[in-house]
């Protein structure tokens, strides 16, 4: 505390920055695997049910990310018909090898008992992270694999969590030398670890990361599940395969002891270690930020530095949301504005679809013949169900923000009481808020429709409006940490506020289900089990707006 006092007080002299506000990337963005090429920083992250996979973001300086590209994005790189919230692809790893960037992961089809087999984990590599090369399947069945060149020997390892059978399951970590260029097994896969923690159901070392430096092997391991006792352990060795000595500071990460919801900083782990040019190191892990017990945002990219002591990595504990990191640029700033009305020939790289898309689900326009700048291709699909509606998803940045939207739908009403398009704070195809736009029940006429799923209940409200021949309908979604609130507005005239819920609501999964994913913002449009009839109207988006203020929560997980 007191040197965080000092620090703050030398960079008010100096005008430096001395603490780092996490998370670095804010919103859904777990498993993040960082890399330094030259002067360059990388990170990739998870995107579970999410098109395109494994966003790629780049940063000079460690503290201001840009989004690149996406790993996986074409539809036949990237097989999720059907997946439920939380399968996909999970945990990729991105490595720099032999002159070219590689992303390793899997796609897990399933995950309930109806098939609990472990996929086959591949990888594509790009030398620009624009063009990717097609898949490479390795021959093993595993997840959350990264893949390591040992600079002595010049062998590729493949390192992942495997199980002994798929009867009896039990985790470990298990590896093998393929042949990079074709992913051909070049020895037997071998258990090489079984982590820190007592042989029980929650121990489940996971995430593994190989390096070598001053000649030992360091593997970094997630262990103890993906909740409240998610750590990072690392263990180091004369060889890349073991035998592995845990270091005597394990786990190095990990906030879960310091109280179950007790902090706000929740779920540290999955870590992975980088080197700056001057020989400065930081750990990237994912963690929860948590308002009154949970954490509608889902795990985001945090960062922390690292020091070497005696051989092993040792980091401050316990992490907050403002770390002591001397010599980083400012971070603290709420982002900008964002106002897109759709007016460049494609859709920027933050949105996402669900699952993949079978056939195109919206078109840019330019405007042509009337057309809605952003025209929508409704389907039969809703966001209820689990497969690819007509919805546009981009990251929840922040839990003190709004997200609203021009509507471009017919004034007096649709064709049909089946045609729905508007806006949603969505969490899978259990949990999403939703206000829009329908017919009224009663009469003709456009309602604004709002409807508030909880836990099994579900409450709608239905509001009348006019719009003016030429004006304009807009729908707003308020974000704060403990709520969501859901509006209307027309011609810019003032927000009229309908329905609000607990944002406990987005991080919440029913049984048999998991939340590994965050909530997202979608544009939407569908017409509920039918063909959106033909001949009908078009709908679609004129803009869409987020404007952000500063969270400013609490250390402590207190409201
Ligand atoms: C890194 O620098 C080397 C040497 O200048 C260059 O050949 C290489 O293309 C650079 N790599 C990237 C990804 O920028
Ligand atoms: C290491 O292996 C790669 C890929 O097979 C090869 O291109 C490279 O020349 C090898 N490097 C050395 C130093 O042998
Ligand atoms: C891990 O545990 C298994 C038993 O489940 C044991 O057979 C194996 O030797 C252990 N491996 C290591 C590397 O500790
Ligand atoms: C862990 O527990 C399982 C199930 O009880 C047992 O089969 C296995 O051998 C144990 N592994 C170790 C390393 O003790
Ligand atoms: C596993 O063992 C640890 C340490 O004894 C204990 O805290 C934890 O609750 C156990 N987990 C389960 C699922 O039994
Ligand atoms: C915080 O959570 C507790 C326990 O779930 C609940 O009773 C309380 O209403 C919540 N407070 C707020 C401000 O949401
Ligand atoms: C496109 O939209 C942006 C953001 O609203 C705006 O700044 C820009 O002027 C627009 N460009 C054209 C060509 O209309
Ligand atoms: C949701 O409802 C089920 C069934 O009524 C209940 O068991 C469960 O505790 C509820 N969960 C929450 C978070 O309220
Ligand atoms: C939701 O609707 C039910 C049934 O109409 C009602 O009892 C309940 O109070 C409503 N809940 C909220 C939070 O509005
Ligand atoms: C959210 O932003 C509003 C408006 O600037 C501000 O009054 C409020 O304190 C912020 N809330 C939090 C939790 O920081």
């Amino acid at each position: 505390m007191l040197g965080r006092f000092l620090n703050l007080l030398v960079a008010g002299l100096v005008g430096l920055a001395t603490a780092l506000t996490n998370p670095i990337i804010p919103g859904f963005n777990p498993d993040p695997s960082i890399l330094r090429v030259n002067d360059t920083y990388y990170i990739a992250t998870s995107t579970f049910e999410y098109f395109p996979a494994v966003p790629i973001y780049k940063s000079q300086n460690l503290v201001d990310w840009e989004l690149v590209s996406h790993a996986f994005d074409r539809p036949e790189a990237l097989i999720l018909y059907g997946v439920p919230t939380g399968a996909g692809v999970w945990a990729p790893t991105l490595r720099y090898l032999h002159g070219r960037f590689y992303v390793i992961g899997m796609t897990r089809w399933v995950y309930d008992p109806i098939n609990r087999l472990f996929p086959r984990m591949f990888y594509a590599s790009s030398a620009d992270l624009v063009t990717w090369s097609d898949l490479t399947w390795t021959e093993p069945w595993g997840i959350d694999p990264d893949l390591f060149v040992d600079p002595v020997t010049n062998k590729t390892y493949l390192t992942h969590q495997g199980i002994n059978n798929n009867v009896d399951r039990i985790w470990g970590i298990y590896q093998l030398t393929i042949d990079l260029d074709t992913g051909a097994s070049t020895s037997d896969v071998q258990l090489i670890y079984n982590g820190t923690l007592p042989n029980n159901s929650s121990s489940r070392p996971e995430g593994p990361h190989l390096y070598y430096k001053d000649e030992y092997y360091y593997m970094l391991t997630a262990e103890g599940g993906t909740d409240d006792s998610h750590r990072a352990t690392i263990a180091r060795s004369r060889t890349p395969s073991g035998p592995w000595e845990p270091a005597p500071n394990n786990p190095i990460l990990f906030n879960g002891g310091y109280g179950y919801r007790y902090l706000t900083v929740q779920s540290t782990g999955h870590a992975d270690m980088v080197e700056t040019p001057d020989g400065r190191w930081f750990m990237t892990f994912l963690a929860r930020r948590n308002v009154n017990g949970s954490s509608p945002l889902g795990r985001e990219t945090f960062m922390t530095p690292m020091e070497w002591v005696d051989g092993w990595p040792v980091v401050q504990a316990p992490i907050s949301l403002i770390v002591d990191a001397p010599g980083l640029p400012d971070n603290s700033a709420p982002p900008d504005m964002f106002y897109d009305e759709f007016n460049s020939t494609c859709l920027g790289n933050d949105y996402y679809q669900l699952r993949t898309p079978y056939t195109a689900n919206y078109e840019l326009t330019q405007g042509v013949g009337g057309l809605p700048p952003l025209r929508m291709l409704p389907n039969i699909y809703t966001l209820s169900n689990r497969d690819t509606p007509s919805a546009l998803l981009r990251k929840q940045k922040s839990l003190n923000m709004t997200f609203s939207a021009g509507l471009a739908v017919p004034h007096g009403g649709f064709e049909t009481a089946r045609q729905e398009v508007g806006l949603s704070v969505y969490l899978s195809e259990f949990q999403h808020q939703d206000v829009a736009v329908k017919n009224c029940k009663q009469g003709g006429g456009l309602c604004v429709w709002t409807q508030m799923i909880r836990n099994g209940t579900v409450n709608e409200t239905w509001t009348p409006v006019e719009v003016e021949e030429g004006g304009e309908l807009a729908l707003w979604i308020r974000a704060e940490p403990l709520r969501y609130r859901f509006g209307w507005s027309v011609d810019g005239c003032e927000i009229e506020w309908v329905a609000e819920v607990e944002s406990k609501w987005l991080a919440f999964a029913p049984t048999n289900y998991f939340v590994f994913t965050g909530a997202m913002w979608a544009l939407y449009a569908t017409s509920n089990g039918f063909p959106w009839p033909v001949g009908a109207e078009e709908v679609g988006f004129n803009w869409v707006k987020e404007e952000y203020w500063g969270e400013e929560l609490p250390e402590v997980d207190k409201w």
